[in-house]
């Protein structure tokens, strides 16, 4: 029952897609244990995105994550992971499966309105990186 990142990024609260966001991750029976509305500082950016540093995609990425407001999730419930990257789609918006957020609402693949966490390792690094231990709701609280 690990617990996994999910961001929308700034093209999603640009467009005001948090709440439809919300909805899915509910819909899915994920849970909701950490939120927070916050602007990337560009040094942060890179430091979170410091895996894909050289890639052609990185200095882009990281100028378009700092463009604006994300909201940052604490995702928990059984296969987390897994399951809200399946919610989210393919990191391609035109290659993921229909009623996925990135199919329903991504514009390119830079602009795919979500990010989330790709495996147990990343997702606790990812976590840690926004939130503090007593910021997440604990898994036995109802
Ligand atoms: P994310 O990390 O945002 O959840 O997305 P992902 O795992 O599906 O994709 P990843 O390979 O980790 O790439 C991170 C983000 O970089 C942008 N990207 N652009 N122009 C490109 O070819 C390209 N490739 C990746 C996307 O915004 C992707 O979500
Ligand atoms: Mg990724």
């Amino acid at each position: 029952m690990a617990n996994t990142l999910g961001i929308v990024k700034p093209d999603g609260v640009r467009r005001k897609l948090v709440g439809k966001i919300l909805t899915k991750i509910e819909e899915a029976g994920l849970i909701l244990r950490g939120l927070k509305v916050l602007k990337l500082t560009k040094v942060d950016a890179e430091k979170f995105y410091a895996v894909h540093e050289g890639k052609p995609f990185y200095k882009p990425l990281v100028e378009f994550m700092t463009s604006g407001p994300i909201v940052v999730m604490v995702i928990g419930g059984h296969a987390s992971i897994e399951r809200w990257r399946d919610v989210m789609g393919a990191t391609d918006p035109a290659k993921a499966r229909y009623n996925t957020i990135r199919r329903d609402y991504g514009t390119s693949i830079e602009k795919n309105v979500v990010h989330g966490s790709d495996s147990p390792e990343t997702a606790r690094m990812e976590v840690a990186f926004f939130f503090r231990e007593d910021e997440i709701l604990p898994k036995e609280a109802k």
